[in-house]
């Protein structure tokens, strides 16, 4: 039996149940099939929808759009400068505004407080398209991703390296936990993820026969994985603590002899993008020259091989933020 989930809310997916998840992914698989057979059924027609961006973005912004435009909505850009939002108006007033206007809202910013303050003030389905604590949106495609890849999710080994404790290790710890996978971070001690969240996810590993593992030895984290996932080693607004990151993280690049250690010919690479595997990154090259890299979280023979599924898991994004949209605001 489909499940209703009209006007919830998405901010984390701590929220949804497994069920839940794995609704919204099946969701996103029909209409993906849809929309490659030319299907469009246009289950937000007249529906419009606010875009509120303080951080930039091209594929949360981009898949947004795609999927409103997809099933016959409006989507309306409201960059950081285009609104008042926090500034000469509190962002409850925003929310109780947009609310009356907008059938639904997208969120992208800073604190994760501004995205629940929209959520209780808006009276719409908010959804959270990344705050310096969790990204769900993006764990949707990923887990549609490794589904396409596996015909499974339950019991894939799943392991991140990298920055343990940002928005894509918190939502990725959550959305494994709940659908029962074996997820590792492979992280330094500086950069573990918060033990309540933790915690947390292993009261629900234990409910849906996941495992969770959190070490600081890269070579442990990746043994055997199905699935290596890695994100920039500096998110959005951190940018001050560069030098520091790359020297603690420096151990944690995904490169050729990190990524065939796993001694699993199947294993494929997963990335949120965008990456800096290259030079050719605005500050890419200046940042490599300064401390001797040749790439940072990943490197070409890893992002661009054949195992490398993240030109997949970026058009996933439209895909499961459709699911999310339809689910949540359709007819
Ligand atoms: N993965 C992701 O959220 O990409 P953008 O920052 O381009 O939206
Ligand atoms: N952790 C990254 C994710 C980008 C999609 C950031 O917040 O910048």
């Amino acid at each position: 039996m489909p499940f209703n989930l009209r006007g919830r809310h998405l901010l984390t997916l701590k929220d949804y149940s497994p069920e839940e998840i794995l609704f919204l992914l099946k969701l996103a698989e029909k209409l993906k099939a849809d929309k490659l057979a030319g299907i469009f059924s246009e289950n937000l027609k007249h529906k419009n929808i606010a875009l509120i961006f303080e951080k930039a973005s091209t594929r949360t912004r981009c898949a947004f759009v795609v999927a409103a435009v997809d099933e016959g909505a409006h989507a309306e850009f409201l960059g950081k400068n285009d609104i008042q939002l926090g500034k000469k108006e509190s962002v409850a007033d925003t929310a109780r505004v947009l609310g009356r206007m907008f059938d639904g809202i997208l969120f992208r910013g800073f604190s994760h407080s501004t995205v629940e303050t929209l959520a209780e003030f808006a009276g719409v389905p908010v959804w959270n398209g990344l705050t310096d604590t969790y990204h769900p949106t993006q764990v949707l495609a990923d887990l549609l991703t490794i589904r396409e890849q596996f015909r499974m999710l339950k019991g894939i080994r799943l392991a991140y390296v990298g920055d343990g404790r940002n928005n894509m290790a918190n939502s990725l710890l959550i959305g494994a936990s709940k659908i029962g996978m074996d997820f590792r971070i492979g992280t330094p001690k500086s950069l573990y993820p918060k033990k309540e969240l933790v915690d947390e996810m292993k009261l629900i590993a234990e409910e849906t026969g996941g495992k969770i593992l959190i070490t600081e030895d890269p070579y442990q984290a990746v043994a055997g994985a199905d699935v290596i996932y890695t994100d920039v080693w500096v998110s959005m607004g951190e940018e001050s603590t560069f030098e520091e990151r790359i020297k603690c993280l420096k151990p944690y690049q995904v490169n050729k002899k990190l990524f065939e250690s796993t001694k699993n010919p199947k294993t494929i690479f997963l990335h949120c993008l965008p990456a800096f595997h290259d030079r050719k990154t605005a500050v890419g090259e200046e940042i490599f020259q300064t401390y001797g890299l040749e790439a940072m979280e990943v490197t070409d023979d890893v992002i661009l091989s054949s195992a490398s599924k993240v030109w997949d898991e970026a058009e996933n994004r439209v895909h499961t933020i459709k699911a999310v949209m339809v689910a949540t605001l359709g007819k």
